[in-house]
């Protein structure tokens, strides 16, 4: 027998909403000898503009403790000006994802049966994107002087380390070998001249050691032209931390919505527990309505399970989540008939 012991950051808007349906079914699907103990985390948007308190280091060092950590979104109004230029974004989110070395964003692309893309005919679309968490522009690296003069200059820099691209790429290939053998590098090495080079050469060091593996490369902006005409030629997509935040909205919205799309914020080396995420943020403009669609959340929970050695049980919360799809995709159901149906469907397999 085993206990998971999880950490809950529900967060802002839709993030509890989701995160109650999500924490539902990972209930229901673990095998009765595993025991799920979960703690809640108050850290959100909310929490902040009440306390004063965005994520401390005595906070870090607790959640460190648990096997991982499963998290809404974060997010508040975004015309409140306590909450200007991201500061819950980076003060929570990034932070958790820079102090846990969460390296890879793993962000998996499916088209299920049942549900309706808004392409005519996307194909069989399976691509996951290798997002690295990181670096690039992410690192907050830069500044602005004579601010709010005519003669501002900001800079925003994107970091790379030889060390960061080399782990993310290695870690895509890996992936690449377990799939379907084709790996595509996005980026933007026609503008991005130092950053670009860097990717480039590592993904063509390290595509010696995987000679069965197809490598390709595409600009990013290229890349969202494919990815709506003919999605189902990607497998895996390895790219720098912004490229990959927007590439994955497109991807959600072509498999059918940002309702649908997992993420998990990986830490590969098991130094620093792994982050379980929807892709989508705290949506304020359906938030409280029970509205929000908790597949992403309920999928993050199966890429949760299947890291932390659970994958038989992942399948099934991934097949129960594709059945209720297939049965009922259509159909305007609450946040909590969603989870409840899923939840249902894993109870009677
Ligand atoms: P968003 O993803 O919150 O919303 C974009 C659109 O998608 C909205 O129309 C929303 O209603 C819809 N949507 C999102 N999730 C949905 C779901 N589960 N079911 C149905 N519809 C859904 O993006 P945004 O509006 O740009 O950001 C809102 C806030 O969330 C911002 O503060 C942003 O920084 C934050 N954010 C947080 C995370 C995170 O915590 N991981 C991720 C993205 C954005
Ligand atoms: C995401 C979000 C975050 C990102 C924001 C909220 C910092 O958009 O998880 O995709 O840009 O990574
Ligand atoms: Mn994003």
């Amino acid at each position: 027998s085993r206990t998971l012991d999880l950490a809950v950051i529900a967060g802002d808007g839709i993030g509890p909403e989701v995160i109650a349906e999500a924490v539902k079914v990972l209930r229901v699907a673990v095998p009765s000898d595993t025991k799920v103990e979960t703690t809640d985390y108050p850290f959100s948007a909310a929490h902040y503009l009440s306390t004063g308190v965005i994520l401390g280091d005595d906070d870090l060092e607790s959640l460190r403790g648990h096997d991982a950590i499963l998290l809404g979104a974060v997010g508040g109004d975004p015309r409140d000006p306590r909450l200007a230029g991201g500061i819950i974004e980076r003060g929570l989110l990034l932070k958790l994802r820079f102090a846990f070395d969460h390296y890879v964003n793993l962000r998996p692309t499916l088209t299920l049966p049942g549900v309706q893309s808004p392409l005519r005919d996307p194909g069989a679309v399976d691509f996951v994107v290798v997002r690295e968490g990181t670096e690039g522009p992410y690192a907050g690296t830069g500044g602005s002087i004579r601010t709010g003069t005519p003669h501002e200059i900001a800079s925003e820099v994107s970091v790379n380390t030889a060390y960061g691209v080399e782990r993310v790429v290695r870690f895509a290939f890996a992936q690449a070998e377990a799939r379907r053998r084709k790996l595509t590098l996005v980026h933007k090495t026609n503008v991005m001249t130092y950053a670009g080079s860097l990717w480039q050469r590592t993904v063509d060091a390290v595509a010696l050691e995987h000679p069965d593996v197809e490598v390709g490369y595409q600009h990013v902006d290229a890349a969202t032209i494919h990815l709506v005409t003919n999605p189902s030629r990607f497998d895996v997509i390895v790219t720098d931390n912004l490229f990959g935040d927007i590439i994955t909205d497109l991807a959600a919205a072509i498999s059918g919505g940002i309702g649908l799309a997992a993420s998990g914020n990986i830490n590969p080396d098991g130094t620093f527990p792994s982050m379980f995420e929807p892709v989508h943020g705290s949506a304020p403009d359906i938030a409280g309505k029970q509205l929000a669609d908790p597949t992403a959340a309920i999928l993050s929970v199966a890429l949760l399970l299947s890291q932390q050695g659970y994958p038989e049980v992942a399948e099934r919360v991934t097949a129960a989540v594709t059945a209720d799809l297939a049965a009922r995709g259509a159909q305007t159901r609450s946040t909590t008939a969603i989870g409840d149906d899923i939840a249902g469907l894993l109870a009677r397999a």
